[in-house]
């Protein structure tokens, strides 16, 4: 969900508009466009990839307005292209719209407007369906036909819309997708977020949930769902401009980190359908398929390798299927049994990493069947495989990922319930017990970053701490290796993650005074195992924090601190075991100065070998 700009005034709209979507890049896009109403017709440029590729074909200054429109694209329908990037115009550009969000219901509306109205569509876009649809309701009032377009569209959408005989008014609409107007002298804002306007306005109005603005170069009016007018409160802006990016937040890693519970509801009920069966929309595999697979691989690097791990244990579980995993880099270089039976899945959050790519391409050149989960549209990954399986995570800024991890960790939960219902290795009664507690995560994740603050004391209790340790067993050890990447990599500590079992064969000669370990006991079945385990490192005078379900109050007993997770089943602990790890990471990082954002020596997407 990327950016909108709008501004109408007296004049020169290109270079306000443009200059706000510049104060949007740090959202992540991929392609860029603006509409301008000139002489009774709409012009649109829009141009795929950085908004200095739109400059170079707007720089006559006869292509200017008193209005205008922008929008830089973050793509879900259609993959990043000239010809998907916004504005959409309706057939004749008397009516052209930006949009932030998705339409769910676009292919039956684009049907019917095909089929009744013989509309003649350009892009592979949801949004294209909104211009059209104004169009066919436009009688020589915007706002009315908006309103109609609204009618028709199940969604998540903040819309702007402009049109050629009516070039002093912008008409705008949001529905689970933010706006805010910005007011100002003789001139108005509309955006999709406050960084946009800072440059211009410092009062604005916070535009709420289906509600809809008319804006003039002298006016703003808000209407509500029924069409009556509302009177908004005036926001001052206080914040400055980079603060401003972050929502408040003070980095980026913390701001992704609390749109987990988004991000895990965005991935959820795209697919899982009224009936609660799942749906893969887009991904081809059949019944066949998927019975014929004799093998499945996940390969992957770093975070999304966690992931896997998570991955592996909950397809094997519920498919039934041997599932092996590994990191791109080794799969590539070891000649792996792979061939037609084998489902090769690659996990990527910005789908351009180089080794994860390479280790596709080589799984595909024996004859693998391609299936990627993957956060960014279009990307090369997703070109590349059979099929994607796309997270819902939203713009990942932050070069530590944490709710692409979690998002990725949904898609392995909907991925093995789907193959165990499709195979009937699952029952029913699994099924749906599995379902519910995944449509309880986004809840449960809110509850728990509600501890934020305690975790963040433990943080600076043990800030100073050099050697770390993450261990679990089942389920939680794959999570104490991403707990263990997170700490790493953003505050630079030597930590590291072993499954518990193993700390008697060697790992443990390490534990003295000054050590930290993490201990993970989420899974029920191994809880009494990993008591133990605290045990034998509390006997080696090590300081042990425990993650554990509310009520397993026995680690208490031997553990110095204890993090408790909403209670859930094993199978989804994985999702909330993960937040306090992320938190820990995020406050130990942050009392020792380090960049959180962007740690030395990383890439937010590793595009070398
Ligand atoms: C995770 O916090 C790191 N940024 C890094 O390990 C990352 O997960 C890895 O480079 C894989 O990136 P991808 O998911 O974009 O392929
Ligand atoms: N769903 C729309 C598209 O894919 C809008 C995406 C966005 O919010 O940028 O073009």
């Amino acid at each position: 969900m990327c950016g909108i700009v709008g501004y109408v005034g007296k004049s020169h709209a290109k270079e306000k508009v443009i200059d706000g979507l510049k104060r949007l890049e740090y959202r992540g896009y991929d392609s860029a466009g603006i509409a301008l109403p000139i002489d009774g017709r709409i012009q649109i440029r829009k141009h795929v990839g950085e908004i200095k590729n739109l400059e170079k074909i707007i720089g006559a200054p006869e292509f200017d307005s008193a209005v205008g429109i922008g929008h830089t694209r973050w793509a879900t329908h259609g993959a990043p292209s000239d010809v998907n990037s916004h504005p959409h115009g309706n057939g004749d550009n008397s009516i052209a719209i930006v949009h932030n969000g998705i339409i769910e219901n676009y292919q039956e509306i684009k049907e019917w407007l095909i089929r009744d109205y013989g509309v003649n569509f350009k892009s592979e876009t949801d949004s294209e369906v909104i211009a059209h649809l104004i169009g066919i309701f436009y009688d020589g009032d915007l706002l009315e036909a908006v309103n109609k377009a609204v009618a028709e569209m199940r969604g998540a959408y903040a819309v702007c819309a402009i049109a050629a005989a009516e070039p002093d008014k912008i008409v705008a609409v949001r529905k689970d997708a933010p706006l805010v107007a910005g007011i100002g002298k003789g001139f108005n804002f509309i955006a999709s977020d406050i960084p946009a306007l800072l440059k211009y306005v410092r009062q604005v109005y916070l535009i709420e949930n289906n509600e809809t603005v008319v804006l003039t170069k002298d006016d703003i009016v808000i209407y509500n769902e029924e069409g009556r007018k509302v009177k908004r409160d005036v926001f001052n802006v206080t914040w400055d401009a980079d603060a401003a990016e972050k929502e408040g937040y003070e980095h980026f890693m913390l701001k992704e980190i609390h749109e987990q519970p988004k991000g895990i509801f965005e991935t959820l009920t795209r697919r899982i359908n009224d009936d609660d069966s799942i749906n893969l929309d887009g991904i081809s595999m059949t019944k066949e398929d998927i019975e014929g697979f004799n093998k499945v691989y996940i390969v992957a690097c770093g975070t999304a390798y966690h992931a896997g791990l998570v991955g592996k244990l909950v397809i094997e579980k519920m498919a039934k299927i041997p599932v092996e995993i590994d990191v791109a880099s080794e799969f590539r270089y070891r000649d792996p049994f792979v061939d037609e039976n084998t489902l090769f899945i690659g996990i990527s959050q910005s789908g351009e990493t180089l080794d994860t790519l390479a280790a596709l391409r080589e799984a595909k050149r024996k004859g693998a069947r391609i299936l990627s989960v993957v956060n960014v549209v279009g990307s090369s990954v997703a070109r590349e495989s059979d099929d994607v399986f796309y997270t819902w995570a939203g713009p990942e800024i932050a070069v530590a990922s944490t709710k692409a991890y979690t998002t990725q960790l949904v898609c392995m939960y909907l991925l093995g319930l789907y193959m165990g219902r499709t195979k009937g290795t699952i029952d029913e009664a699994y099924y749906h017990k599995v379902l519910a507690d995944l449509k309880a995560l986004p809840d449960k994740v809110t509850a728990l970053l509600k501890k934020e603050d305690d975790i963040a004391e433990i943080a600076r209790k043990y800030h100073r701490r050099e050697q770390v340790f993450f261990i679990g067993r089942g389920l939680d050890s794959g999570v104490s290796y991403e707990g263990s990447l997170k700490l790493k990599e953003i505050s630079y500590i030597n930590s590291f993650a072993i499954a518990a079992g193993e700390l008697k064969h060697g790992t443990i000669a390490l534990m003295e005074e000054e050590t930290l370990v993490f201990a993970l006991a989420t899974q029920d079945f191994l809880y009494e195992k990993m008591v133990s385990n605290v045990e034998e490192i509390k006997a080696r005078g090590a300081r042990v924090i425990g993650v554990a379900k509310e009520g397993r109050t026995e680690i208490e007993k031997v553990a110095d601190e204890v993090i408790y997770i909403p209670d859930c089943i094993d199978e989804v602990s994985p999702v909330l075991a993960v937040i306090p790890l992320q938190i820990f990471a995020y406050y130990v990082a942050r009392e020792r100065g380090c960049n959180i954002d962007k740690p030395k020596n990383l890439a937010k997407s590793v595009t070398v070998e």
